[in-house]
């Protein structure tokens, strides 16, 4: 499956995250600038209408994956970290530099993956145990294949976190339940692991013509089929348990408000109320207990 349109996306979130003291600047760009600069009007009208932005929700699901991610390493002793999608995430700069015992390995399509390296290597930006591999989630085998990467560069000995951030409304539910069916398998290796991704789910009336709009923007942008999911948090939980994972926790930003510095979604034209956040954070166990 070819899904190099997304990459470009991980511009516009990669300077959200610099703007907002998240990242260091040599994650953004003139282009990702412009990108963000050209995105304010669709910005402001979707703050008025939905009471909700892009900006916003990048921001949530960010703040909580890392807050679930200091809890797992400090709680559960995760000691490596896999990243898929990475694009401009300052994860792997920063958290290698806050736990230098932590395995961090970094996983985008090549062309991406390479470009990161080459940011990470000009600006010293390599942590101690750090390193960024091509991967591509739908392929298999050496060198980019899910099941290599995760065979043959994690330590198999690490209790583990895999990742995934922006990736995963941009597939059909039946591709990418095939690669959370194989993380799930695959994840099994390690003595403890654990899935961490944010998603969309399908949204309720009078929010859902809007939101569809948007979804339909995006694909026709990335050449991805955008796609929500799944009907709330109990299909969530099932949808994942499904794919093999033993345990299934969604979290909302709202469960956040007063532990971490997220914006909450304002009041929404197209339904006079303070709307909910749309983003959802999902943490699925992949051993058994
Ligand atoms: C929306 S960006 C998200 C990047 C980063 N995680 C973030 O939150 O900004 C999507 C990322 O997925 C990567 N990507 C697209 N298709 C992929 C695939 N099949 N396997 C691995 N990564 C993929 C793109 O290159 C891009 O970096």
């Amino acid at each position: 499956m070819d899904s190099t349109g997304i990459s470009f996306t991980a511009l516009f979130t990669g300077h959200v995250w610099y703007e907002n003291g998240m990242s260091t600047r040599f994650f953004t760009s003139p282009r990702a600038r412009l990108l963000y600069k050209a995105a304010q009007p669709v910005e402001r009208a979707s703050q008025r209408l939905l009471g909700v932005t892009i900006h916003d929700i990048l921001l949530q699901r960010h703040h909580i994956i890392d807050h679930r991610i200091d809890w797992l390493i400090k709680h559960e002793g995760v000691s490596q970290i896999l990243e898929i999608a990475c694009g401009y995430s300052p994860r792997g700069y920063k958290l290698s530099r806050k736990y230098p015992g932590l395995k961090y390995v970094e996983a985008d399509l090549p062309h991406m993956a390479a470009r990161k390296r080459a940011l990470l290597q000009q600006h010293g930006g390599f942590g101690p145990d750090h390193q960024v591999v091509g991967c591509d989630v739908f392929d298999t085998g050496k060198p980019h294949g899910l099941d290599y990467v995760m065979n043959n560069v994690l330590d198999p000995s690490r209790p583990t976190l895999i990742i995934t951030e922006g990736l995963v409304n941009y597939f059909r539910l039946s591709d990418i339940s095939q690669v959370w069916r194989r993380l799930a398998q695959l994840g099994r290796t390690f003595p403890k692991a654990w899935y961490i991704t944010d998603l969309v789910p399908k949204l309720k009336q009078p929010w859902a013509p809007l939101i569809n709009a948007g979804t339909g923007m995006l694909a026709l942008a990335t050449r991805a089929h955008v796609n929500l999911h799944f009907r709330g948090s109990a299909q969530i939980e099932q949808g994942l348990r499904d794919c093999g994972f033993s345990k299934v926790v969604v979290f909302k930003p709202e469960q956040f408000q007063d532990i971490l510095p997220i914006p909450l979604p304002r009041t929404a034209a197209v339904a006079g109320k303070r709307a909910n956040s749309i983003v959802r954070v999902v943490e699925c166990q992949i051993h058994s207990d």
